[in-house]
């Protein structure tokens, strides 16, 4: 049977074919190959007890991926289906995110936005994070 209620629990990669219908239906997540499931299952091996789902009813409305690299954290695909937006549920995802990469000795966290995502950057805004101007991202394929 379906369980009733609301819960956060750590995303788990069976969860992965409904996480990505819903990243793929959300404006403001940029996809690529990085988010296939193999290497998605990768990060998540790799960044333990740091990823979360929000489940209503038994059903996922929202993500986070986090994850560091021993010195910063990184936060990816934070998002809440359009529905349950506005309720609060983005808030408690990075809160969990950053309780736990805290809990593994982390005390700075950083996201990319894109630059057009005007809903995102003020989400970011109203929940305390800075936006910088004095940095650029550089990329290479290899
Ligand atoms: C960004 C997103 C995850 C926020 O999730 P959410 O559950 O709607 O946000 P919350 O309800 O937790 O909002 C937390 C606070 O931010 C505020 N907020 C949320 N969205 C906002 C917006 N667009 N403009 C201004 N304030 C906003 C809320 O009012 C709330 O403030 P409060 O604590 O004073 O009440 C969600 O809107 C989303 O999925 N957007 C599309 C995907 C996306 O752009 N993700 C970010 C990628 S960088």
């Amino acid at each position: 049977m379906e369980e009733r209620g609301s819960l956060i629990k750590e995303l788990d990669i069976k969860d992965y074919e409904a996480i990505y219908r819903i990243w793929n239906r959300i404006p403001g997540i940029g996809l690529s190959d990085a988010d296939s499931k193999q290497s998605i299952s990768s990060y998540l091996a790799r960044n333990p007890n740091l990823s979360y789902v929000y489940l209503i009813d038994g059903r996922i409305v929202g993500t986070i991926l986090c994850g560091h690299d021993g010195r910063r954290g990184y936060i990816h695909h934070a998002c809440v289906l359009p529905k349950y937006q506005g309720k609060g549920i983005g808030k408690i995802l990075v809160n969990k995110a950053l309780d736990e990469l805290k809990k593994q000795g982390i005390n700075k966290c950083h996201l990319f936005a894109l630059g057009d995502n005007e809903l995102g950057k003020e989400f970011w805004s109203k929940v305390g994070w800075t936006k910088r101007n004095d940095i650029v991202t550089f990329s290479k394929n290899i």
